[in-house]
């Protein structure tokens, strides 16, 4: 084992599919115990990553290993540590959440008295525990906390949810990821997504793929503090006044134009930090109070969009 806080370590992955080169060495880490987001758009190659990590595709080239052990294409030793949810997961809509997850159960061997006590646990912390219709009658978001607890039935050092959020309402999104979080106590979470607001509430740490490579990777604080703009967002106390800023500096802005929609519309931008002594003084000179000067603060979806046009 190269490093034993790692629950899983890819190395150089390569896999291609005719012409297409999806996945050209991707290098990925993800220490226990976290919830880690895996991001990309839609075709990077989330899913073939995954698949690949299951075995259940044959990479090129790398090495990708579980829990210190290394993955071999067509061989399930490994998935023994691995829970999954797939993007589209297949029911008997006939069962009802119980019978279905006492059957998940059966299938992979698991003792009748493990499965009882372990399925009334899961179910509780998925909230379905009085749940007794039968699938066929349930939300997509009531499928998604299903599957999520029949992923977690073998207790597995770590959960693979490719995409469990990206079809759900607010609401059941927010149900999903409070699941997700309540999951950290047990096992390490890769999930992958293109909702980067989901990463950013519930994520310890992101890798984005992009064109077949992790292009970033780290805390999602790290991520943010890397690309810590050089725009600054002033507001003041008098909004007729902002003209004045306007007129006099070529770098302030006001937001029309920007993309950031959680300013509100008074809010001017200074776009270089450099001149902030200057409009200080200007502020102080021409008496204009303002309520606020502060950084801004790049969400994740500024940094992404900004990452994957380089
Ligand atoms: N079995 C396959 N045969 C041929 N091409 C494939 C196969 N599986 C995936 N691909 C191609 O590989 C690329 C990556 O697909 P993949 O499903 O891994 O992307 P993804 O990041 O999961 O996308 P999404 O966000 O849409 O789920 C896509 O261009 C897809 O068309
Ligand atoms: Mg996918």
């Amino acid at each position: 084992m190269t490093n034993e806080k790692n629950i899983l370590e890819i190395t150089n992955l390569k896999k291609h599919f005719g012409e297409k080169k999806v996945l050209q060495g991707v290098d990925l880490k993800i220490p226990e115990k976290k919830v880690f987001g895996f991001v990309g758009k839609n075709g990077a190659g989330k899913t073939t990553t995954m698949k690949c990590i299951l075995g259940l595709l044959e990479a090129d080239e790398g090495e990708i290993l579980v829990n210190g052990e290394k993955v071999t294409y067509g061989d399930t030793k490994t998935n023994r540590f691995i829970g999954y949810l797939p993007d589209v997961p297949e029911y008997y809509s006939y069962m009802n959440p119980k019978e279905y997850l006492s059957f998940c159960g059966e299938i992979t061997g698991m003792e009748k008295k493990t499965i009882k006590s372990r399925s009334e646990e899961l179910l509780e912390l998925v909230g379905l525990g009085s749940e007794k219709h039968r699938i066929k009658g349930f939300s997509r978001g009531m499928k998604q906390r299903l599957g999520i607890a029949q992923a977690l039935l073998n207790s597995p050092r770590l959960l693979i949810c490719d995409e469990p959020t990206s079809a759900l309402d607010p609401v059941g999104r927010k149900e999903i990821l409070d699941i997700l979080v309540a999951a950290k106590n047990e096992t390490t979470i890769l999930f992958s997504t293109h909702i980067l607001s989901d990463v950013e509430h519930i994520c310890d740490d992101m890798a984005l793929l992009h064109a077949g490579k992790i292009i970033m990777q780290g805390s999602i604080t790290e991520v943010k503090e890397k690309r810590r703009g050089n725009t600054l967002e002033l507001q003041l106390e008098n909004p007729e006044e902002n003209a004045m800023l306007l007129n006099r500096f070529t770098k302030v802005t006001d937001m029309s134009g920007s993309a950031i929609e959680s300013t509100g519309s008074n809010t001017l931008l200074i776009k270089d930090e450099l001149m902030v002594p200057d409009i200080l003084r200007f502020l102080a000179d021409h008496n204009i109070r303002f309520i606020k000067m502060e950084k801004q603060e790049a969400t994740l979806e500024d940094i992404f969009i900004e990452a994957i046009q380089n």
